[in-house]
């Protein structure tokens, strides 16, 4: 298990400046977020948090502020970001290859790296198939599966390089309610197996509490903390949870830092139009 991981966000600012039309999309965020931990960050549209994750990743460098993985700079203004093998994003739209079996998809980035040994590559993939119960579908073509299986083998992907971090941007966005709790147990599977950091952006406040073990509610934009909720809520976590009181209680808290968010969003829209 892995003690490593932590991500220290520090004033990260970032203008966007397409032909002078400025942009502010965050302001002076901060977050500490530490080895190992379930961060999901949820906040009104248009806020920012795209734009933190990839600040993260290493798409695009910060305009201010730094950002450090297990101490090391990872991105500032001086410092143009890199994307690196250590921090893997899932996207809201994923990208499997639907010319290769969903085993395939899997081992293709190891076997392209030189990283694991064909053998290697096949066993680790069935183990995480197994994991995220894909096992009877590893030789079936993308096209051939559901939607929320493609987003599950999505994740098999991005976990077989064994990431420091995972990122992962509104990933199970498109998928009805009964098939997201089926990818939300099997995500935990895996999460529980290697505690990776874990970075997830959702609307969903449901799927926040689920799955996290910190909720960072954002603000409208430009994006800053507007408050963490520690989730103290056992593990492993069976969605019998969602009936108990504690989970009631921070939902309800959740849901009002949320909703004034959404109001001051709402009513700046208004005067802008
Ligand atoms: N490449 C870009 N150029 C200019 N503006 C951008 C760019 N990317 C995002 N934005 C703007 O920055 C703000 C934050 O965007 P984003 O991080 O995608 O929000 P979120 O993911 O919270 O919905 C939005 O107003 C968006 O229009
Ligand atoms: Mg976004």
């Amino acid at each position: 298990m892995t003690l490593s991981g932590a991500i220290s966000i520090k004033s990260a600012t970032k203008v966007y400046d397409p032909d002078g039309a400025r942009v502010l999309a965050l302001d002076n965020c901060s977050m500490e977020i530490g080895p190992g931990e379930f961060s999901v960050v949820v906040g009104p549209s248009g806020c920012g948090k795209t734009t933190l994750l990839n600040a993260i990743a290493g798409f695009h460098a910060l305009t201010g502020g730094e950002i450090f993985l297990d101490g090391q700079l990872l991105s500032s203004q001086e410092k143009p970001a890199r994307p690196g093998a250590d921090r893997i994003v899932v996207f809201q739209n994923g990208a499997l290859f639907p010319w290769l079996t969903i085993l395939e998809n899997i081992t293709f980035g190891p076997l392209a790296q030189k990283k694991l040994d064909p053998a290697a590559a096949k066993a680790r993939a069935l183990e995480l198939l197994e994991t995220m119960g894909l096992a009877g579908i590893a030789l079936d073509y993308p096209g051939q599966v559901s939607s929320g299986m493609r987003r599950r083998a999505e994740i098999a992907r991005a976990m077989i390089n064994s990431p420091k971090v995972l990122l992962l941007d509104e990933p199970f966005r498109a998928l009805d309610a009964l098939t997201k709790t089926v990818a939300h147990q099997f995500l935990l599977e895996v999460y529980d197996r290697t505690r990776p950091t874990v970075f997830f952006i959702t609307h969903d406040l449901d799927e926040a509490i689920f799955l996290a073990s910190k909720v960072y509610i954002m603000t409208t934009r430009p994006a800053t903390v507007k408050l963490v909720l520690d989730i103290n809520l056992p593990r492993p976590r069976d969605f019998r949870l969602l009936a108990s009181r504690d989970y009631q209680r921070l939902r309800e808290k959740c849901r009002e830092a949320v909703r004034t968010e959404a109001l001051k969003a709402f009513s700046a829209g208004e005067r802008e139009m």
